[in-house]
Order: C-alpha cells, then structure tokens, then sequence
C-alpha cells in the first residue's frame, strides 16, 4: 500500500494534518493503533485557547512565561498569531462552542493565562472538535487504517529519509506496511508509562517517540511531565481546570484554600502536595457555584464525579490529588515540525516537541498546538513529498521475524503487568512533581532491570488475532524506553524548572537552560544538553 502522505494517530493533531494535506491534493491514509477519535484529545475538556487583537502579545507573554525560559519565541508567536484562525476553522466545519448570554461565543479563565481567552464547548471540548474532524475527514474519504499498531519507520539508511513505516494489524496478527512520500507522526504523549496515576488512557504509551529514537531519531525534554492539579483521588480520573476558571476553590481538610486556585499547573499541582505531603486531604469545592451553573458549565465533570467516586459536585467536597495528565517533551523537531535526523518525517502534538510548551503548559493550548501545528504539519508534509523512488527495505522482514520471537522464543516467565503497575508506582512517587537524586536512582535502577528482563515478559495468549496481550506487551516495551529517558533527563537536569521540581536543587539555574536531547547508538541510550539558540 502506498500514499503520498502518510499519518500515524487520530487524535486532533493527526485529523487536521490529514485534513489540511487532503485539500492540498495529496492521496493519505491515517493509520491508528485502535479506532478513530480514541484519543487523547478529548482530556482536554476545559478549551481552545484563541487571542485577538492586543490580546495576542499577553497570549505570546503567558505562554513564555509559562515555559520558564525554554520555549521558542518563533514556535510560540507562530502558534498565538494562527490562533484567532485556528478557532474560525474549527467554527467553519461546525465545532459547537458554547455561547454567552448575548449569543457571543464564551470564553473562561484557564491558569496561567493574563486574560479570558478560553473558548469551549462546556466541558466537552476536545472530545467535540475530535468528532468534528473525525466527521470532515469522512466527508472527504480520507483512508483510516483502524487497528493498525506502530511498529517501526521504514528509512533509507543511505539518503536518511523516511519512506513510510511497518504496522501490526491487530485484527488480522499480520505484520504490513505502508509506503509513503512523507510521514506525520501524531501518536500522543507518554503518560501512560506512570500507569495507574494518569488522567490519560492506557495507551499513551509514547510509540511514536520511541519508534523515532529506533529509527536514529532524537528526542527532547522528556523530564517535562505534566501534573494536573485536580483529578479523583482514587481513580486519578480528570477534573477539568475549567472548575477553577469557573470560580471553584482548593481546600484542605481545615477548610483553607492554600493557593491561588489559577496559577500554572507545575505550581498548583506543587502546593496540592505540599499539603498531601504535611497530612491534609485536599479538595475541589465548587458547591457555591450551585447546581444550575454546573450543570451548565461543567455537565461532563458532575458524571465523572458521581460515576466514578458517588459524588455529588453541587453538594460534596471532592477529593483530589495530582496526576500525569501531559508530556512536554517529544520527538525533537524543527521549525517546520520535521524529525531531527530524519528528512520526510514529521511530528505534531503532543508526542513533539515543537519548544512551544517548554517546562510546563498552559491550559487550553493544547487544543490549540494540535490545531495550528496539525495544519502546519500537513502542508508541511504536502511541500516534502519525496521525489525519490520509494526504496526496497529490510524492515518489513525485520519487525516480522521479531513478532515471530515474540511468539516462539520470548518466554513469560515474568508477568509484565505487574511490572507495568509497579513501574507507574514508583515512577509517580519518584519522578514525580517533587523530586530528588536519590528516588530518581532508585526508578531507574529497577527500570533497567526491567529492561534486562524483557525477554522474560513475553505474551501468555499466542493467538493471532484481535491478541490485546501482545499489543500491551509492545507498548510496554515503549514505555520502558521512553521512560529510561524521561528518568536521565531529570536525573541531570540539576535545577528546578517548571514542571520539574528538585528538591534538592530547588532553585533554576541557567546552565540548564538548555533542551536535554536523547538519541541512540548501537541500542545504546545517549544524552546531552543542547543550548537553547
Ligand atoms: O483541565 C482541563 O480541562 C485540561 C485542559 C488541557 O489540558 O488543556
């Protein structure tokens, strides 16, 4: 099978590069490891953040700030400058944001952001603008290739250029391939591997990043994890920063709120602990906003307290912590969001780092870089498309006699679910929103244990199709390298910065301010810091 451009995921980022590059004339095909619209995208509920006029410099202003000296000015100012035009597109194929009462589209207070730029669809908004696209791209008959799981790129070793890239079709067990003139990696984040402490699904397993650094690729920045200040305390099921920019408190179990509820997320999320950590409970109380204004603004949160924790959010405090809820860090891309080290092959959302987050997000641009930087990707992508003739390559063979290892000669002797859960364990109580030496040595210590053992861990269920156990396994064995670095990272960032805070290097420090950059040689992970220019 081959197509001029070809997408991997189908999230936002995926459907509006794929969606941009269509109307440019190009064949694509967007291949996703389940089935559309399973995404993270729809975890951001809150909104879409959009400026206009004067409002865009304090757009460009907060969300540098919020980077704590390592984004990029030119990222940041592209993606605030296309934002007004980001929100009109998704209003031209028929988003449904939500309206004040004068019939003007309404906007709320996310933390972290100057003024109210916040556009949204209740509390519903990633997963709003999701179908939406999901929609326009049937309308015009872009090719999803469901169930299609990551294997590997497909590069030409010798011009060091993407042609496409290896799958495991999980309904069938068949290794394929799809070849192609560019590639747009869009598969998500990594905070799948803090497994148990994450308001994101299973499957953010950073496939994609790992899949890049496999094919000589470089990553950056991954010690950047973001916690999100309120979700469930003890399902870590997300409650949207939208409560607090709609006026909810945090509380403790004295009945003191402790911090300004709309600061950024790395230090609200840093004030919750310090609270956990000196014996308080914690808790969102927005009972004052009373039972008609939630469930106007926020119907989504009020069912996933009662669904999942019985709690009424008109008259019940709701007990909170923070947990994994966005990975800064990513696939290191230029400014034309192309892979280090990989011509033909780009990366949009949140599995690249585009330097537009830095060390910590704000809320309510994620939904906007997917959008911008979705549209930039597929034109992008569409200017690349290779001229050369799409070469013979091993790789096919390669990933089908590895999945025929699995099968035959890997052994489950070690049960990696468990593995899978101590490591999301020890991972959000070390490497966490508080951090120091001595708990990140400790993670990563037994991660390469784990890594030894890999082997061990194999599948217990061989059947060929449809087999849920050798798609976790794979997984698994991405997380366990993304995981290697995001740990190196922050084990060498010798300061605190944004979302990662230091205990015992509490204040930032400019020799860090700089990216941390991954790559491999001979299977061997490397890292550096690279100056910022
Ligand atoms: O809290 C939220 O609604 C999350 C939004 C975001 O991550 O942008």
């Amino acid at each position: 099978m081959i197509t001029d451009v070809l997408i991997i995921g189908s999230g936002g980022a995926g459907l509006s590069a794929a969606l941009r590059a269509k109307e440019l004339g190009c064949s694509v095909i967007i291949a996703t490891k389940t089935l559309p619209t399973n995404a993270n995208t729809c975890m951001a509920q809150g909104g879409f953040n959009a400026s206009k006029g004067s409002d865009v410099q304090a757009h460009i202003e907060d969300t540098l700030k919020a980077s704590r000296g390592i984004g990029s000015e030119t990222m940041i100012k592209t993606m605030c400058e296309k934002s007004s035009a980001a929100l009109d597109w998704l209003l031209s194929l028929g988003v449904p944001f939500s309206l004040d009462d004068n019939g003007n589209f309404a906007n709320r207070f996310m933390g972290g952001g100057a003024n109210k730029r916040t556009y949204y669809a209740e509390d519903y908004t990633g997963l709003k603008i999701l179908q939406t696209l999901h929609d326009e791209c049937l309308k015009n008959d872009i090719l999803f290739k469901a169930n299609h799981y990551l294997l590997n790129l497909i590069v030409d070793e010798e011009g060091k250029e993407v042609n496409g890239a290896t799958f495991l079709d999980t309904v069938m067990g068949e290794v394929v391939e799809i070849r192609a003139k560019s590639v747009i990696i869009a598969t998500g984040g990594y905070s799948g591997v803090y497994h148990g402490f994450t308001t994101n699904g299973f499957g953010s397993s950073g496939d994609g990043i790992a899949a890049v650094i496999r094919a000589g690729g470089v990553a950056s920045d991954l010690e950047f994890v973001q916690f999100h200040p309120t979700a469930l305390k003890k399902s870590s099921i997300l409650i949207s920063e939208a409560a607090r920019g709609e006026g909810g408190y945090l509380v403790n179990s004295l009945g003191k709120r402790f911090v300004d509820e709309l600061l950024s997320r790395d230090e609200v999320s840093r004030a919750v602990v310090k609270e956990i950590n000196e014996g308080r409970e914690v808790f969102l109380d927005v009972r004052h906003l009373g039972g008609k204004k939630l469930a106007h603004l926020l119907p989504q949160e009020i069912k996933l307290c009662k669904i999942h924790e019985n709690l009424d959010m008109a008259n019940d405090l709701i007990p909170i912590k923070s947990a994994v809820h966005y990975t800064m860090g990513g696939i290191e891309v230029d400014q034309k969001l192309q892979a280090s080290g990989i011509k033909g092959c780009f990366a949009v959302g949140e599995c690249s780092n585009a330097h537009i987050h830095g060390a910590n997000r704000l809320g309510g641009n994620s939904l906007l870089e997917i959008i911008s930087m979705g549209l930039i990707a597929g034109e992008n992508a569409t200017e690349y498309k290779s001229k050369s003739q799409l070469k013979e390559n091993s790789q096919l063979s390669k990933d089908r006699a590895f999945i025929n290892d699995v099968y035959n000669t890997f052994t489950n002797q070690i049960n990696f679910y468990e593995k899978r859960e101590f490591l999301g364990k020890i991972l959000y109580h070390n490497a966490s929103v508080i951090r120091n030496d001595m708990g990140l040595k400790g993670v990563l210590v037994a991660l390469r244990q784990m890594q030894k053992e890999f082997t061990f861990m194999g599948i217990s269920d061989k059947s060929l199709e449809h087999n849920t156990n050798l798609i976790e396994f794979i997984e698994f064995g991405n997380t366990l390298e993304v995981a290697e670095m995001l740990l190196v990272g922050a084990l060498h960032r010798n300061e605190s910065r944004g979302a990662h805070f230091r205990e015992d290097f509490k204040e930032t420090n400019d020799t860090f301010k700089a990216h941390s950059i991954f790559w491999k040689e001979d299977g061997v992970l490397c890292a550096e810091f690279k100056d910022i220019k």
